[in-house]
Order: structure tokens, then sequence, then C-alpha cells
């Protein structure tokens, strides 16, 4: 039997796709103004183990620091600059806390997909501790959808909060999809939009899995994947692939 999926068939990708500063509180307002009820977002761990957002492992490429983001104590992220590298409107944008960004889904009604990030080598500890954070932040709603690419960061949040729903993350074709994805008792795949064929869909549905894709950002190959029976499409493309998409 499928496992509950109480989510829509567009998720916004970094909370405001190419809109806003990605994995900010600014991108989610951004994502809410065009109407999404679903966002995704990159969460890992600050020296001190304070749970924030950002993609990438350095600072450099989304904010005013540089270097290693998972080296410093939140005292020294929280100052820095997360808008400024995207546009003048959004300098001074902040790098939120993973409680903050809960709290603002909840104002905006938004479900999330928390794709847990970790900087290399802290893949177990962030993987239990964002389990366990968003356990108690999303406490009596909708439950967040957490995903990760690192298996040891799914397997911890697994032992931590075993009830909250999983999916792994591909960016290459495994064969192994299965055993992984039986082991880690996930919910759902979430696949490089240019791996799936309508066979591969077929066979993962088969295998009682939800399909998420990344990340779409043109109108005709997200219906194309959502005719094949793709459950939900991740895009930067907030504005032309929007909530009423389909
Ligand atoms: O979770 C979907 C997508 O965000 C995965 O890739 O690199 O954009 O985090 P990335
Ligand atoms: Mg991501």
């Amino acid at each position: 039997m499928n496992k509950p999926w109480p989510y829509p068939a567009i998720v916004a990708h970094r909370g405001g796709g190419k809109l806003a500063p990605e994995n900010t509180l600014a991108a989610i307002d951004v994502g809410a103004r065009y109407g999404h009820t679903m966002i995704e977002f990159d969460a890992k761990l600050s020296q001190d183990e304070q749970i924030f957002l950002l993609h990438d492992d350095t600072l450099d490429r989304t904010s005013n620091g540089w270097g290693v983001a998972g080296e410093l104590p939140w005292e020294k992220l929280r100052q820095l600059d997360a808008g400024g590298w995207f546009s003048r409107e959004f300098q001074e944008e902040r790098m939120p806390l993973l409680s903050q960004v809960a709290e603002r889904c909840l104002q905006h009604g938004m479900m999330a997909n928390i794709e847990i990030k970790p900087t290399t080598g802290l893949e177990y500890q962030t993987g239990k501790a964002v389990a366990l954070a968003a356990r108690s932040l999303w406490q009596g709603q909708t439950d967040p959808l957490l995903s990760s690419f690192s298996v040891e960061a799914l397997e911890a949040a697994q032992r931590a909060v075993p009830e909250l729903p999983r999916g792994l993350l591909l960016d290459e074709w495994d064969e192994n999809w299965q055993a992984m994805t039986s082991a880690l008792d996930c919910v759902s795949i979430h696949l490089n939009y240019r791996l799936l064929t309508p066979e591969r869909v077929a066979m993962l549905k088969a295998a009682g899995l939800r399909i998420l894709v990344y990340t779409v950002n043109q109108s005709d190959r997200a219906r194309e994947l959502l005719v094949w029976g793709v459950d939900a499409i991740c895009t930067d493309r907030i504005d032309t692939i929007g909530p009423d998409f389909t």
C-alpha cells in the first residue's frame, strides 16, 4: 500500500526559484506571493550545530562571506549578507535558521521539502539534527518531506524520527534504487528529470514510490513528466510553472 502523500504537484525550488536569493526568508515570501503551497530548501549545520539554510558547502557564491560555512559558529554566519549577491533590492537578507523558516512556512500555509545538505563529513550529525528539529517545529502540521543525496544523512533521520517521510535524491541513475529506498523506508525518490523515461516512471511507481523531479524549468517538459505519472515537479520558474499549472 502506498504511504500518505499530501503534497502538491508543483514545488518552488530553494523557496523562490530564480526570482529571489535562494534559501532566504525573502525567497519564501516570493514563493508565497506566486501562490505556491510547497517549497524546497537546503539545510545544514553550523559549527555549533544550529540548523540553517545554504546550498553550497562554502559561503562564497551566495553571501559576502567565504570558506566552509559549517566551520563557522552561527553568531558569525547570521551577520552575513545573503541577498546582495542576487540584487541590491535584497541586500542585507540573512541566511535563516530552520526555526525561522518553519515559522514563515506555517504563516504562509506552505508545506516543506527539507533537503538535508550536510557539510562533507557531517552527514550523520546533520541528518539526525534536522529530523529531530523538523519533528518539533512542524508538530501538528503536514509533515515536512525530508530528502537527501546522502544515504548516511537519511539513515540518521530514519533512526532519529522514523515517522517523518523520506525521499532519496539521485542525480545519476543507480541500479540499486530499490534496495536503497526500501532500506531507508522512503516514500519517494527525487530524481534529476533527465534520468526519467516513461518506463522508469512505471517501474518506480510499481514499486510504490512517489516521484519528485528537479529542476524542471520548461513548461512543456513539466507537462510531459506529469503525464508520465510523476508526482511532483520542483522548479525555478515559479512564475510560469505556478501552483495551478496542473
Ligand atoms: O531537492 C531537489 C534539488 O534541490 C536537488 O538539487 O543541487 O538544487 O539542491 P540542488
Ligand atoms: Mg536542493
